[in-house]
């Protein structure tokens, strides 16, 4: 059984939905850590109410970033973590960290990937930007995470239309349910050591 770690900052829409995902037996794993930057992130909440163990990791907490990449690291070796989970984390990932994980950091964004993403590109930004923009279509995007945003090899993407009389509120509750039902197909793939990656592509065995 894969064992997650979450890192989430906001309401943990998306961490709920590995949660009841994992209780009802769609996803083979275990999710044995919430980390949050926040301490009032609703995602920690949920952890609280379904018995999984939560932490609140704040860098400012820390004398300088080296040392929060420690304690960060200390945790995830702890709980012995297969995989890392981001589900609307809105904090960089330390370079150590990812170079200990090493395709073994996963990301949600709410839009096509590479439209729509980078710097900035969070939350509601993207929504509007979609709008803004005239893109007819929109979506879901599950990627590895490298050192740069929303850069990382595509694992799994979903496509939204943009209606419209969208507004980015209206946009992003669409998106939103869509990535309920993406997050825990991209991580089964990982349950089941079906990712392979070769350069930025992935394959599935
Ligand atoms: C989601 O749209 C996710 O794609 C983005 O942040 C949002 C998090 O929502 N990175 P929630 O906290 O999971 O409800």
């Amino acid at each position: 059984m894969i064992r997650l770690a979450v890192l989430a900052s906001g309401g943990g829409s998306n961490f709920q939905a590995l949660i009841d995902n994992v209780k009802n037996n769609n996803l083979d794993a275990e999710i044995i850590l919430l980390i949050s930057n926040n301490s009032t992130s609703g995602a920690i909440q949920k952890a609280k109410k379904s018995g999984i163990e939560s932490l609140h990791l704040a860098s400012s907490a820390y004398k300088n970033e080296n040392d929060y990449t420690a304690a960060l690291l200390g945790h995830l070796r702890r709980v012995k973590a297969d995989l890392i989970v981001l589900a609307g984390y809105m904090k960089q990932i330390p370079n150590q960290v990812i170079k200990e994980y090493k395709n073994r950091i996963l990301n949600i964004h709410p839009a096509l990937l590479p439209a729509f993403g980078g710097k900035g590109m969070y939350g509601h930004f993207v929504h509007e930007a979609v709008i803004e923009y005239g893109a007819k279509f929109t979506g879901v995007t599950v990627h590895i995470v490298d050192e740069e945003y929303d850069n990382g090899p595509v694992v799994m993407q979903k496509i939204v239309e943009v209606k419209e009389n969208d507004t980015p509120q209206t946009l992003a509750e669409r998106v939103l349910s869509v990535e309920h039902d993406t997050y825990w197909r991209a991580i089964q793939l990982f349950a089941q050591n079906r990712i392979k990656t070769e350069k930025r592509k992935v394959i599935l065995l």
